[in-house]
């Protein structure tokens, strides 16, 4: 073989490596198993590549969705069959419903700020010009910051916002979007608290906008957030090569060129729901902040943490409705490990109940072990146990699981306007309780409810 017919090939498996992944025929399926069996089926399905699950781990009740290859779909209902397991199909083109997403047939409605709009989802380019578009429109209340490089060397970009530089002693809260990549409302719901941070008339949003300096960061995984838009999709982790190795048949290599950022932060590292083998989505990394991407947010948080009060940390995704608070690896009787459960719970349950009253979307507010399944390594329960933010939550946004990660772009401003009622009345309550001065009655009363949380552990 001469030189020319090699790189002749080269460039042809260049280009077929750069191909974009279709989902033309694939199916979504999903399965609620009834009791403990049906789990064990559900594990067999895993164990044979059947079929790649959008949920992480699962457990009696909980719904779980599985993405099924047209090639292997007959397999898959010979299996459920045999099996004796009811499955429906939630989703029949998996393809169909990415195009729709990417090609919403909405009324483009005045909902837009400069060059953004919420009538459709946007990528990364699109997001980081607009930040940069804030910062020139509201010089003295905006500023746009990198809090590091990604695997591919993308920056991480966010913006700062402050409409009260000259205050000394400053709140601080911290949002997060899209630490897995597939999570595209995530990045949708963080612009638009932007959005109305900067911009709202409303008395409540302004408050809420001004009592504290907010840094923002709609995407803290560029790479995989990139990626979904070039070339798969249904990406989830970032993109480093590190563990990249040959995956069991059924499961695309590809899938091993990338570490779970939300598995990766050393707290708890590696010890419930997450992996140590790159062939899975739950890949908790080679070891504890391998990954730029989580050093970066670690590294943020610590400054931050040392330059005024800290109260808000905040981690955007998708999907199921709920609102986790830490921490993840425990079951209920050690929700007093995080210090404040009771707080928490209580700011939370009150910004679900605020949340429903616009649409009657219902959330569910709890541990992660409870609401969903234990995890860890996450970066808000690493937050929680590094600086002991009052209040951390993780929110998975909408919607139960129709869509999953394929919500409708006609369900961004919805989905927006419900969170952000959700965002103003835990502030409310975050601040009845006491957390925006460490005060003698917010004292109290964190004493109160802890000792009720001992109580009732006591004396159940
Ligand atoms: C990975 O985890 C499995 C159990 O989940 C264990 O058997 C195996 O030894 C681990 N491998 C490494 C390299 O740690
Ligand atoms: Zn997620």
């Amino acid at each position: 073989m001469n030189l020319t017919n090699i790189i002749f090939i080269f460039t042809i498996l260049a280009v077929v490596s750069a191909v974009k992944k279709t989902y033309d025929g694939y199916s979504l399926y999903k399965i609620i198993p009834k009791d403990d069996s049906e789990v064990n089926v559900l594990e067999e399905i895993k164990q044979k590549n059947l079929g790649e699950f959008w949920s992480d781990d699962f457990k009696v009740g909980l719904d779980a969705k599985i993405m099924v290859a047209p090639e292997k779909r007959d397999e898959f209902v010979q299996y459920i069959t045999n099996e004796n397991i009811e499955a429906t199909v939630a989703i029949e083109d998996i393809q169909t419903a990415i195009n729709r997403q990417l090609n919403p047939d909405v009324i483009r409605t005045s909902q837009s700020y400069l060059s953004y709009s919420w009538s459709e989802y946007h990528n990364l380019n699109a997001i980081y010009t607009w930040l940069d578009e804030l910062q020139t429109n509201h010089p003295d209340i905006a500023k746009t910051v990198v809090m590091g490089q990604s695997v591919e060397n993308r920056d991480i970009k966010g913006i700062v916002i402050n409409h009260h530089p000259e205050r000394e002693n400053k709140r601080i809260g911290m949002i997060e979007g899209t630490l897995h990549a597939r999570e595209w409302i995530s990045a949708a719901t963080v612009t638009w608290i932007i959005k109305e941070f900067l911009t709202s008339d409303d008395p409540e949003i302004r408050a809420l906008a001004e009592n504290f300096e907010w840094h923002i960061f709609p995407v803290v995984n560029p790479d995989g957030y990139s990626y979904t838009f070039t070339d798969n999709r249904m990406w989830r982790k970032n993109r480093s090569p590190a563990s990249i190795k040959t995956c069991p048949e059924g499961t695309d290599d590809d899938m091993s060129h990338g570490v779970d950022l939300n598995r990766n932060f050393d707290f708890q590292w590696l010890t419930v729901g997450a992996s140590n083998d790159s062939c899975t989505n739950t890949f908790a990394g080679p070891t504890a902040f391998s990954e730029p991407e989580t050093r970066a947010i670690a590294q943020y948080v610590g400054t931050l943490n040392e330059q005024g009060e800290f109260v808000y940390y905040i981690a955007f995704h998708s999907y199921t409705q709920l609102i986790i608070i830490p921490y993840s690896h425990v079951q209920s009787d050690g929700s007093l490990l995080s210090g404040n459960y009771g707080d928490m719970y209580e700011i939370a349950i009150r910004g679900a109940d605020a949340l429903r009253k616009r649409y009657g979307t219902t959330y569910r507010v709890g541990l992660s072990a409870n609401v969903m399944y234990p995890m860890s390594g996450t970066s808000f329960d690493w937050v929680k146990h590094a600086y002991n933010v009052p209040v951390t939550y993780l929110m998975e946004l909408r919607d139960l699981g129709e869509f999953g990660f394929l919500l409708p772009a006609n369900q961004i401003i919805p989905t927006a306007l419900e969170t952000m009622d959700a965002l103003v009345e835990m502030d409310r309550n975050t601040e009845k309780i006491g957390y925006y001065h460490a005060s003698a009655s917010g004292m109290f009363y964190s004493m109160t409810v802890v000792l009720a949380g001992v109580f009732v552990v006591l004396f159940h």
